[in-house]
């Protein structure tokens, strides 16, 4: 009954928005890119389709897409064996596993905020309790976990690149948050979805720390534009981590789809063309910083992902509105995203450059922001 409730709670913001076809509405609303996915991998799936790659597989994913990843991430400095690996429908379903495995009721599970909103959702569904920590200028230091310790947190889920904040985690505060799990026994996931999608900044995976019980958590959704393929993985060193969740897997969903798990072996080899990708990213977040600094608002300079987290100084659903029916702009209010986030909103900026630039000219009118927010946001 209260699972249900949970569920019932989504409100719509939080619910997946089908894309418009609307051309005069630019949509900076939903967290998917508009690039496609990379033919080779189209070619690959469509080869599985006609080869009669269309049974069940092992419940932890094919041997030879365990391989594609497990030499990938040595690109992270992570050393893995097949053992460690476990190929998932997605890495929301991975978020899912992870945390249902560890939280029993009353579980306290610590996050950062501004977080990704299913986390708290997902959470509180496993029936654990979510606490949040703020990050003083959006870094972490150790005296920022002491919520933790006061509310005696056993796991701790950070999103490195973050959404909705565009955060790379800095070596030292890994390190603090590393150290941190190893003296109070706390398991640590960290899900790393975006972690080809990173302008200036040197990506670290929590997967090159020893001796820390952590499940890292990957997807080809986000960085290969394959988010309907519904495609992640999962690494861990802790066994009983990867036999927990291969029976899970096994009892929900017996193991990820078939012939879209052949299309990806070779995904490696289309890594160098995604760097045209976060280039066209990196274009749209300085077009976007500089405009909306321009008119005002407060946002936070992303070093990765394709978000970014705005202080509009006033309810973000109202301006929100505002954006809607005024500039057929849409953008999501941050609300969700924590307890203190209601001043924000969150842009998603995976979009063709020309779409962008077509935004920034309606918005770069500087009075209406100004007008609007001496109204508080009222009409
Ligand atoms: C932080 C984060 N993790 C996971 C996901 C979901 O990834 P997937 O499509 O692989 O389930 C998203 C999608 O928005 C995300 O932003």
């Amino acid at each position: 009954m209260k699972r249900i409730k949970i569920l019932d709670s989504l409100t719509e913001s939080e619910s997946l928005k089908t894309r418009t076809d609307n051309q005069k509405l630019i949509n900076f609303g939903i967290g998917d890119t508009a690039f496609i996915t990379p033919y080779p991998i189209i070619e690959a799936t469509q080869i599985g389709l006609g080869t009669n790659k269309t049974h069940y597989t092992d419940s932890k994913g094919i041997v030879e897409l365990r391989e594609a990843i497990s030499s990938y991430l040595q690109k992270f400095d992570i050393p893995s064996t097949l053992d460690d690996i476990i190929i998932t429908p997605g890495a929301m379903q991975a978020v899912f596993y992870s945390l249902f495995i560890h939280v029993e009721e009353g579980t306290k599970v610590g996050l950062f905020e501004p977080a990704w909103l299913a986390y708290n959702k997902i959470i509180k569904v496993c029936g654990g309790i979510p606490v949040f920590c703020s990050l003083k200028n959006n870094r972490l230091t150790i005296t920022a976990l002491e919520v933790f310790i006061e509310n005696d947190v056993k796991v701790i889920i950070i999103n490195n690149p973050t959404n909705p904040t565009g955060k790379v985690w800095e070596k030292k505060e890994l390190d603090i948050l590393v150290n941190y799990c190893k003296e109070n026994k706390v398991l640590l996931i960290s899900d790393e979805v975006y972690n080809e999608i990173v302008y200036d900044k040197k990506f670290i995976s929590i997967g090159q720390y020893k001796g820390i019980n952590s499940i890292v958590i990957g997807s080809f959704s986000k960085v290969f534009s394959m988010t309907g393929w519904r495609l992640g993985y999962i690494y861990s060193k802790n066994k009983k981590n990867i036999d927990r969740i291969n029976k899970l897997q096994q009892i929900t969903a017996t193991c990820p789809n078939s012939f879209v798990q052949y299309g990806a072996i070779d995904f490696e080899a289309e890594l160098s063309k995604i760097q045209t990708q976060v280039a066209v990213y990196k274009r749209n977040r300085d077009l976007l910083y500089k405009t909306l600094s321009k008119i005002n608002l407060k946002p936070l300079f992303p070093d990765g992902t394709f978000y970014m987290w705005v202080n509009v100084g006033m309810d973000g659903k109202k301006f929100a509105e505002k954006v809607y029916n005024d500039y057929g702009i849409v953008v999501v209010p941050g609300k969700p995203y924590g307890n203190d986030t209601q001043n924000f909103i969150r842009i998603s900026y995976a979009l063709p450059t020309e779409k962008v630039i077509r935004a920034c000219k309606r918005l770069k009118d500087i009075k209406w922001v100004d007008a609007y927010k001496k109204l508080g946001g009222e009409k």
